[in-house]
């Protein structure tokens, strides 16, 4: 069983490839909490894998929250997860191990790789140049099979690009980061707004409505993944003053 979370594709991609690659079932997290289904049935000897992107120095709060729902029906044998990331992951292991840890599950694998940049919404980070985000998917395509045949030869195993000052990152600064800027209150369109709806169907949350004048809604259920941001063909999506000016990342899944 592979449950998964992506906002812009990069954690999609790698989620699909691992599916093809271990033959597991694929789940994607924001359906299972739609449709309520908490139930992880795994089968004798089935490994238990997520993937996700870094968000904050932590895997997404989305992501531990569907965790401590999870009700897992028996011992796992082996139990992974692969994120991705633009630059580093902080104490995102720690993290995971701890949301583990309300279900007895000690992880086997933990696995990082750098993919492109989408984070936009403070000022100072923007979106790579196309020629660094070729190279990082490029890069990252080649390191896959290794990191799935780790998988699939149930190595124990943690590789993970940790970064500088991980405490301060992953608990001081996310807690803030999640009180101040994971909201949709800050979304807003220009009057280059189209009406054409990319945003509302690329929203892995639903969390988004064209109004009477074709204009887009948010509504309160934000994890700021970026996907509409990204997404919008005439860049006529911001995020207060943060993203005036910064670039888009065309994601490939
Ligand atoms: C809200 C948010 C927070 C992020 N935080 C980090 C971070 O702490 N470290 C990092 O290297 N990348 C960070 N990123 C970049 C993503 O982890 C990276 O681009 C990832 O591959 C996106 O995956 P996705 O396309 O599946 O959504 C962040 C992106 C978002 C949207």
């Amino acid at each position: 069983m592979i449950y998964y979370f992506s906002g812009c594709g990069n954690s999609k991609y790698v989620a699909l490839e691992l599916a093809k690659n271990v033959g597991d079932k694929l789940v994607f997290i924001p359906d299972a909490m739609k449709n309520g289904d908490f139930e992880c049935n795994l089968k004798n000897n089935e490994m238990l894998g997520f993937v996700f992107p870094v968000y904050c120095w932590a895997p997404p709060q989305l992501v531990l929250d569907f965790i401590s729902r999870l009700k897992i029906n028996k011992t796992t044998v082996y139990t992974y997860f692969i994120t991705t990331y633009g630059d580093n992951a902080g104490h995102t292991e720690k993290v995971f191990r701890a949301a583990l840890k309300k279900h007895n599950i000690e992880l086997s694998a933990c696995l990082g790789i750098q993919m492109p940049e989408t984070y936009v919404n403070m000022s100072g980070m923007d979106v790579d140049t196309k020629e660094v985000a070729l190279q990082k998917i490029n890069r990252a395509k080649d390191q896959l099979p290794e990191l799935f045949e780790t998988i699939a030869d149930r190595r124990y195993l943690s590789d993970l690009e940790v970064g500088n000052n991980p405490f301060l990152k992953t608990y001081i600064v996310r807690p803030l980061f999640y009180k101040f800027l994971v909201t949709d209150k800050k979304w807003w369109t220009t009057n280059d707004c189209i009406g054409c709806g990319s945003c509302v169907s690329v929203c892995p949350l639903e969390n988004i409505s064209l109004n009477d004048n074709r204009r887009p809604e948010w509504k309160g259920n934000c994890t700021t993944c970026e996907a509409c941001y990204h997404i919008c063909p005439v860049h006529a999506i911001q995020f207060g003053k943060a993203t005036k000016e910064k670039g888009q990342y065309q994601r490939f899944c």
